[in-house]
């Protein structure tokens, strides 16, 4: 793996690394953007270096614990130095709130990173800015929720993949096992059902290889050597094993759905679409009959990237979400005794639906709680200002890029009585009925909020509920509950430490 993450993480305090960057700053420091004026009254946050900024104060491998403490420090507004570049992070439920919802056009642009600028920024739906992405966003809303998004159809999915995954665990016969791959699979086969319109099955090659390059690429971007090459290319492509192996993956991914986009234009009835990827074609040739064009944004690069994102998108965070529930539930196994206990009375032996949901509102709580804890995107997704703004008075210019600090959200100390601990009762009221937090952000809000919402809320109910329905969950002889540990890896997206676990059929 890249050298310099070798290399930060043998000197984590960085400060080896820092001297010489310090040295080298004194080449760079007219060109650094330090010499131009600062906006007055642009919010407070550590004093930073030429060219590096703040970065010897920021522990790369824990970036959103480092923004936490200047939170404290320096209040729910503040700026940091990324290297040369400024971004201002939000903290806070009620700052976050404020920013993304009330002011959701000024707040409400994305921040591609350098590494996705160097190819196709302006596609897909994660990273693209303006009418592309309005219309990649738009599309994608409808055509997975024709596909299954928040509908039946898209339940009796994810309840056939359920019983795959269950017949997989199954082979296991109770002895320890990690079933990190096997959630990986079930959950990318929900999204591979609604964007290719079929699943694969867990042994084909192909599958392997793809959740494989896809797991890895976003493992990469959230390096500190890509982090790094993002804010100081000049200085970071020296370092450029990440970022290399990264492209690769991406030529692979790439070659691997233009295979498939060719098979599925090849075998196409507009009549009866199999899934995204069909809906767009037919959008395609819809356009060109009628105008004799095809409209600008339902082009090929388009296509490649939202189908690209929405399965970045859509895999490992469900996955994480999954994994770290049943370390819950094998941590605490009289919370697993409740849920249980509530299913068997409600829903008893017939398959769970999403709509029972609403009579199941502790195995509700308990998901919510586990979202929360979990803090999956600690740091969300980087947005950047469409205009400048005057936010709680501060002045923070047009193009600044924004870090919106969702655990700072999910763990504000002002809204969740217990935000350390894993206490479902925050999503209860005192007659044991459900209910809303609005500091339950794991989605983050406004405009970009998260665009598989309902799909990730009913993957993670009905595979969890489930799972508990028909297996008891424990941790491996030997393995006490006090010994499971609840620090999650470094990195986004947050994942538990690998854990093994017994999973044993109910009789
Ligand atoms: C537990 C599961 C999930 C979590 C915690 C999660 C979280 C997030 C977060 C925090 C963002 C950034 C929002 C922002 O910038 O303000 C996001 C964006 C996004 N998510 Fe999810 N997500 C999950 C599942 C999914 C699924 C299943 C899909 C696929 C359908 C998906 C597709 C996307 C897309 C395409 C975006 C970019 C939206 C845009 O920029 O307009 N996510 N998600």
């Amino acid at each position: 793996m890249a050298e310099l993450d070798v290399f930060l993480q043998s000197f984590g305090s960085l400060s080896l690394f820092g001297a010489l960057l310090v040295l080298l700053l004194v080449l760079f420091i007219f060109s650094s953007s330090f010499g131009s004026e600062k906006p007055r009254n642009e919010p407070p946050g550590p004093t930073p270096l030429p060219l590096i900024g703040n970065l010897l104060q920021i522990d790369m491998w824990n970036r959103h614990k480092s923004l936490q403490k200047f939170y404290k420090k320096y209040g729910s507004v503040f700026t940091i130095y990324m290297g040369p570049k400024k971004m201002v992070v939000l903290a806070g439920y009620k700052t976050v709130k404020e920013a993304l919802v009330n002011y959701a056009d000024e707040f409400g642009e994305r921040h591609p990173a350098l590494t996705v600028r160097n190819s196709k920024k302006d596609h897909g739906v994660l990273w693209s800015n303006g009418d592309s992405w309005k219309e990649m966003r738009r599309f994608s809303l409808i055509n997975l929720r024709d596909y299954g998004m928040g509908k039946k159809a898209c339940e009796d999915k994810i309840i056939e993949e359920s019983f795959y995954l269950s017949e997989e665990l199954k082979k296991f016969k109770g002895e320890p096992c990690d079933p990190s791959q096997l959630l990986t699979n079930a959950v990318s086969n929900i999204i591979s059902s609604m964007v290719y319109g079929s699943r694969f099955d867990y042994e084909d090659p192909e599958f392997i290889a793809l959740i494989d390059r896809m797991s890895r690429s976003i493992k990469l971007m959230a390096t500190p050597s890509m982090q790094f090459y993002n804010v100081l290319p000049a200085i970071g492509k020296w370092f450029s094993g990440a970022q290399k192996e990264f492209q690769k993956l991406q030529v692979l991914l790439r070659e691997y759905n233009l295979k498939v986009f060719r098979q599925l234009r090849e075998t196409l009835n507009p009549h009866m679409c199999r899934g995204f990827v069909d809906a767009f074609f037919v959008r395609q040739q819809q356009q060109l009959k009628e105008s004799g064009v095809i409209d600008r944004h339902y082009n090929d690069a388009n296509l490649e990237e939202t189908v690209k994102h929405l399965f970045g998108a859509g895999t490992e965070t469900t996955a994480t979400t999954l994994r770290w529930i049943l370390l819950f539930m094998i941590k605490y196994p009289k919370i697993q005794d409740q849920i249980q206990e509530e299913i068997s009375r409600v829903v008893g032996s017939r398959k769970l639906q999403y709509e029972d949901r609403n009579n199941l509102p502790f195995t509700n709580a308990v998901i919510h709680e586990t979202q929360r804890l979990a803090n999956v995107f600690p740091m969300s997704v980087p947005h950047r200002t469409s205009k400048d703004v005057t936010f709680q008075g501060y002045f923070i210019e047009k193009g600044t890029v924004v870090i919106p600090l969702l655990g700072s959200v999910l763990y504000d100390e002002t809204e969740w009585e217990k935000p350390h601990s894993f206490h479902p009762a925050h999503f209860l009221d005192k007659d044991g009925k459900f209910v809303k937090r609005d500091a339950f952000m794991p989605f983050s809000a406004g405009r970009r909020v998260c665009l598989g919402e309902g799909l990730a809320r009913m993957e993670l109910f009905l595979f969890f509920t489930t799972l508990l329905q028909n297996f008891r969950l424990t941790p491996p002889p030997g393995v006490s509950e006090d010994d499971l540990d609840l620090t999650p890896q470094l990195l986004p997206p947050l994942s538990p430490q690998p854990y093994k676990l017994c999973i044993v059929p109910r009789t």
